[in-house]
């Protein structure tokens, strides 16, 4: 969507504070021993009290209120009886709706004890993340979003997987711009323009470039199950200035 009147920048700024708080408070309940389904229960019950609900479930009919993917899994995994083990890498990623308005984020979390190399992945994706939202400025190409995580990915040696983009949100969890790449697509003449809100999730992988999707029609993996992380934040792209962060940890 783009932004338009003061009201919906409010709102755009409560559903994605909402997103935030309860995408920290699943961080901070991650340990050893929990099962993803409490893990999503717990982010089920804090979106209610906010007055949120899942935009996986409401846009999708996700068989969960939040996508939780560990280790093999890159994305959309389903909350299940899976149990949480040190060492774990998993990926959180909270979208919701209120009052008609859509906000998405999510990130990575190691469980510890944190190999050096998953450490370098996930630093090199946050990295990657912040490097995209601060050339997201009015009148810049959109590509050049897809430029900078392609960049830092390189810098370490790792890929970025280039069938898993950002999107537009606002009006839907999928809005429009689509398909923000995260690689340096040339052919890509789109323009940035002020009040366009989009989700920036770079995807950045130790191996392969690409995810299939598994026959539960959710569950999204590499061919080789390589490393996969993923950092997302909801930004407003402003005149003359970094965007605004829709979606503050
Ligand atoms: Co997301
Ligand atoms: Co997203």
């Amino acid at each position: 969507m783009i932004i338009k009147t003061e009201a919906e920048a409010q709102a755009m700024q409560e559903i994605g504070h909402i997103c935030a708080l309860v995408l920290r408070k699943m961080g901070e309940a991650l340990e050893p021993g929990i099962t993803t389904l409490e893990l999503d229960a717990i982010g089920a019950a804090l979106l209610k009290a906010e007055g949120a609900v899942s935009a996986p479930i409401k846009c999708y009919d996700f068989p969960g209120h939040n996508c939780i993917s560990v280790n093999e899994v890159v994305a959309h995994g389903i909350p299940s009886e899976r149990v949480i083990a040190a060492g774990d890498i998993v990926n959180i990623d909270v979208s919701a709706c209120k009052n008609g308005f859509f906000s998405d984020n999510g990130r990575s979390f190691a469980v510890p004890p944190v190999k050096s190399s998953t450490r370098k992945l996930l630093d090199c994706c946050e990295r990657a993340l912040a490097r995209a939202i601060s050339v997201a400025v009015a009148g810049a190409p959109l590509n050049c979003l897809g430029r900078e995580v392609e960049k830092e990915a390189r810098r370490h040696g790792f890929k970025t997987i280039k069938n898993l983009c950002g999107h537009g949100v606002g009006h839907t969890l999928h809005d429009d711009p689509d398909s923000i790449y995260n690689y340096y697509e040339k052919r890509d003449k789109r323009l940035l323009t002020a009040g366009l809100v989009l989700a920036i999730e770079p995807f950045i992988s130790a191996g392969e470039d690409f995810v299939d999707e598994l026959d539960d029609g959710w569950t999204l993996v590499t061919p080789s199950r390589s490393q996969v992380v993923q950092f997302e934040h909801t930004v407003m792209v402003r005149e003359g200035e970094e965007p605004l962060i829709l979606t503050p940890r």
